[in-house]
């Protein structure tokens, strides 16, 4: 599944639509009921707008099937030392992720590391916090 995700991602990345910073990132993840999300990262001239890959595919995914969370995530990037998902995109997983969420991080020749979401935001603030959880 990776390997398909890495692929879903590389596509993605083709329509990055980042004019200022002029690194493309690609991101796609697989929900936990199988259905596929990608996105890419989309920036803003006042440059605060701008949106990373990862939650734009997490949010068109969860547009779509509210409710349900992320099994696995690929994050491309062209870069030698492949990227992982920012802080505030980690903040974003945390509130989709479950025990077992993987996230791979990959370059253009492919999957360079994979993590457990939990590896990289330990003792994240989730939904589980919160009285109003949206776990209905
Ligand atoms: N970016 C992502 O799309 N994902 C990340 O995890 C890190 C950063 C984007 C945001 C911006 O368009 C560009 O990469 C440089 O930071």
């Amino acid at each position: 599944m990776s390997e398909t995700l890495f692929k879903k991602a590389m596509e993605a990345r083709k329509a990055s639509y980042s004019p200022y910073s002029e690194y493309k990132v690609g991101a796609s993840l697989k929900l936990s009921n199988g259905k596929v999300f990608s996105g890419c990262n989309i920036e803003n001239a006042s440059y605060g707008g701008t949106v990373c890959a990862e939650r734009v595919a997490i949010w068109s995914a969860l547009s779509q099937h509210p409710g349900t969370k992320i099994d696995e995530i690929v994050v491309v990037t062209d870069s030698k030392k492949a990227w992982p998902p920012c802080g505030f995109c980690r903040q974003v997983i945390a509130e989709f992720a479950h025990e077992e969420t993987k996230v791979h991080t990959a370059n253009l020749k492919g999957i360079q590391s994979s993590f457990l979401f939990s590896e990289l935001l330990p003792n994240s603030f989730n939904p589980s916090f919160l009285k109003k959880s949206g776990q209905k």
